[in-house]
């Protein structure tokens, strides 16, 4: 389908692709321009949230429960996809059916269980009990249904990552492997539009026209597996339609907005604690300048933010989306300057004073827009940017295939160094960055670091960063671009039995920590987590 292009971006090239993509007459350059070969956001999301809509997540025994499951569920429709994966909380098969009526009658089929106290709420979360003992199902029977991505919701460890990443043969070949091993998952994401659809579907029992929105990294191309699930729900539905001389009575008890959106974001809370199957440790975080809600949602292993009504957030990841599909090392780079960023201590999972993965994406884009011969266009260069109506949920930023066309061949390698030489000497204090404009402005403020917010572009992205941060920033840059001189400088097959390349710029020796309080928060991360910030 023309999610592989999105999917399985194979970081992993072979030499002859990368010499295709690198050499000096590189042949086909039109791989890397937007709008070719490629899913635009909005067909990534009809897809993503039909398949949503056309699942359900189905709780065994073991996944040797799965040949009877199948053809149980064989009888509701066609099977498209069944993937498996276990959490701490037990065994998880995910279907696809062809069509999402089918989906639903199975959930109309579906019973409650008796013995609980609870009320059966619908969702597209089931168990499967144990039935009579069945007849030998052999293969041939569920022909197509094979079970696949046993270890497709689980974060890599760091020991298999950085022997991958030994093995590799050129730095740019490591970038790759960072991504290809560390992006999320077509089951992941899977999983974070069902854990959209989940919600929506509750909340349309009294709003027909909700709407629920994963963004973020999980949406952005730049998301890693165990990374938290950003939500946008939509409740408010300001349709005009001035046609009709009947108008619906609402319900309005605050005249601030702010007061009344804290209201409806507590009673929502109350409703995904008493009962939504699968929602745990709900916490309700009102007070921030975004009010969330945070819970944990064990079915899916997914820790959620969910946030309401402000489709910036949306528009910002569509953004960021269409800036990865531009040129296929955009994500390399990005996903290389995160994974060093957290190794040395400079990201932090909880919120703070330190630089966010987000600013750092946004600098990683604002650095290839000012090349000389840039890798990105700036912002305003994209179709609809400017359009204002912010209910559009998606945007559809394009570009037309002539307005922008990079004919920068530089390698990754490269390319990384540059980052870290540019930000070695850009002045912090001075200037602002516009990725609007892809150049910089005056600093309107005495912010330690600032990036202007594209679409508020009174509001900074970078604003909660500290100087001693924005500090410490600037010295892990320079002593970066020193490492990785050296490390281009050395001739990598002499060195290839320890720890080359990227392993010697991901080190963290000497290198002083935020002292915080960190508790991992889920299994699979806390693994790759206790290693980083020991
Ligand atoms: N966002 C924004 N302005 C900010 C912070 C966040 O518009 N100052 C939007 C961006 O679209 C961002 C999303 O909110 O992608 C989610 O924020 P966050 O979870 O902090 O960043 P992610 O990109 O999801 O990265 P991570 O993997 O660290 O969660
Ligand atoms: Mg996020």
């Amino acid at each position: 389908s023309n999610f592989s292009s999105f999917l399985n971006f194979s970081g992993r090239l072979s030499i002859n692709q990368q010499q295709a993509r690198y050499s000096s007459n590189f042949a086909s350059r039109s791989e890397f321009v937007a709008g070719s070969n490629v899913t635009k956001f909005q067909d990534f999301m009809n897809e993503r949230q039909f398949q949503a809509r056309s699942s359900v997540l189905i709780q065994v025994g073991s996944e040797h429960s799965f040949p009877e499951l199948f053809n149980y569920c064989l009888k509701f429709g066609e099977i498209l996809v069944c993937k498996h994966y276990q959490t701490k909380n037990g065994h998880f098969i995910l279907l696809q059916f062809s069509n999402e009526s089918y989906a639903n009658e199975l959930l109309d089929s579906s019973s409650s269980n008796e013995s609980s106290l609870s009320t059966t709420v619908r969702s597209p979360y089931l168990w499967f009990k144990t039935g009579k003992k069945p007849k030998i199902i052999n293969s041939a029977q569920y022909g197509k249904g094979v079970l696949s991505s046993k270890f497709g919701n689980s974060v890599i460890t760091e020991d298999l990552l950085n022997s991958e990443i030994r093995n590799a043969i050129s730095i740019e070949d490591q970038m790759g492997i960072i991504v290809s091993k560390t992006q999320l998952s077509d089951l992941s994401i899977r999983l974070r539009y069902l854990a959209a659809h989940q919600i929506e579907k509750t909340f349309k029992e009294i709003i027909p026209s909700c709407k629920a929105y994963p963004f973020g990294s999980s949406v952005n191309g730049f998301g890693k597996m165990g990374c938290d699930l950003d939500m946008i729900l939509k409740i408010d539905n300001k349709q005009a339609d001035t046609s009709s001389r009947l108008v619906f009575q609402v319900k309005e008890h605050f005249n601030n907005e702010r007061t009344q959106k804290q209201r409806q974001m507590e009673a929502i809370g109350n409703i995904l604690q008493i009962f939504l199957p699968g929602v745990e440790n709900v916490r309700r975080i009102l007070q921030a300048r975004v009010p969330i809600i945070k819970y944990h949602h064990d079915f899916l292993n997914l820790e959620v933010d969910l946030s309401m009504n402000d489709l910036s957030g949306l528009h910002m990841s569509e953004l960021f989306y269409s800036f990865g599909n531009i040129d296929i090392r955009v994500r390399a780079i990005i996903f290389t300057i995160r994974r060093w960023a957290q190794i040395i201590g400079l990201t932090n999972p909880s919120p703070g004073r330190w630089i966010t993965n987000f600013s750092l994406s946004s600098l990683v884009i604002h650095f290839l827009q000012q090349l000389d011969n840039p890798l990105l266009p700036p912002i305003n260069n994209f179709k609809n940017y400017e359009d204002s109506r912010e209910d559009k949920e998606i945007k559809q930023f394009e570009l037309s295939k002539t307005q922008f066309l990079t004919n920068n061949n530089i390698k990754l390698e490269e390319l990384l160094l540059q980052f870290f030489e540019y930000y070695s000497s850009f002045d912090f204090s001075n200037r602002a960055i516009s990725m609007v404009d892809g150049n910089t402005v005056n600093k309107p403020d005495h912010s330690a670091m600032y990036i202007i917010n594209p679409f508020d572009k009174t509001h900074n992205v970078s604003k909660n960063v500290s100087f001693e941060e924005c500090e410490r920033f600037k010295i892990e840059v320079r002593n970066a671009a020193w490492i990785l001189e050296t490390e281009l400088e050395n001739n990598v097959n002499l060195t290839k039995n320890g720890n080359w390349g990227l392993l010697n710029l991901f080190k963290t020796n000497n290198i002083v920590k935020p002292n915080v309080f960190y508790k991992p928060r889920m299994v699979d991360v806390s693994e790759l987590f206790c290693k980083n910030v020991k």
